[in-house]
């Protein structure tokens, strides 16, 4: 079980794994820390939508599979408006998509709140999750799912960071992680043209993959 977000944003002072020592405290922000890029503001919460809605540009998803085989049966567990869905759907995987929130209203979103699910799930997840509660989608999508089976999360690299964290990777090291060569974007409300000629992104992405079972430490690899 991982710890509270007011808890885990004190000074920690455990041992984890390789004897690592933490005593530093998890940088969150300041006044400073707002990024200008396709209308996310990284760590403040003014332009920040309610719910994490950042669709993903499909074509992360589309270089993704050119290097990875899941299995036949995906859930793509925060789905906002299906961009990764469709892709995957295009690919011929079996999707199952579902959101919080149903935005398209054309009968292919599952209304469900994927942290209060409790059942189980016979296939892979990809999804990119709501970054204020990543950590808890990850380790809620690796409960989830069987032994050998995969969990594929377009995260920020920065993801890397933080206690809170370690305390995933330890339990769940990722199998491969995907640094991308260039910038990729993920659009708020999912209103990508509106950003086109923008001034591209200060985020970097890459893909985080995990195989349950799996305790050696990750590989990182580049895409794009
Ligand atoms: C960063 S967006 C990504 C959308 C989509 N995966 C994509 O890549 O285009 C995160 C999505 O998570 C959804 N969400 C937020 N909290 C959720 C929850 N507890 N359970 C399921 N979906 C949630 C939001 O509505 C939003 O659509």
């Amino acid at each position: 079980m991982l710890n509270s977000k007011s808890s885990l944003r004190k000074t920690a002072s455990v041992v984890r794994g390789s004897d690592v020592v933490a005593t530093k405290k998890d940088w969150t922000g300041n006044n400073k820390s707002a990024f200008v890029c396709i209308g996310a503001s990284n760590h403040t919460n003014g332009e920040r939508e309610t719910l994490d809605y950042y669709a993903t540009e499909p074509k992360a998803l589309e270089l993704l599979l050119d290097l990875e085989r899941f299995d036949k049966s995906i859930w793509e567990c925060a789905c906002g408006e299906l961009h990764l869905s469709n892709v995957l759907e295009r690919r011929g995987y079996n999707v199952r998509s579902s959101d919080i929130v149903d935005r398209l209203h054309n009968g292919k979103i599952e209304t469900l709140d994927f942290l209060q699910y409790d059942g189980k799930w016979n296939g892979d997840i990809i999804t990119n999750p709501p970054y204020s509660i990543a950590t808890e989608f990850a380790q809620k999508a690796l409960d989830v799912i069987q032994d050998g089976h995969r969990v594929a999360m377009f995260l920020k690299l920065t993801f890397l960071e933080t206690y809170k964290r370690r305390v995933l990777f330890d339990k769940y090291p990722p199998k491969v992680i995907y640094v991308s060569t260039h910038r990729l974007q993920c659009a708020k409300n999912g209103e990508f043209k509106k950003y086109k000629s923008g001034t591209g992104t200060a985020i970097a992405y890459g893909w985080y993959i995990w195989e349950k079972g799996n305790t050696e430490p990750p590989v990182v690899r580049w895409f794009n």
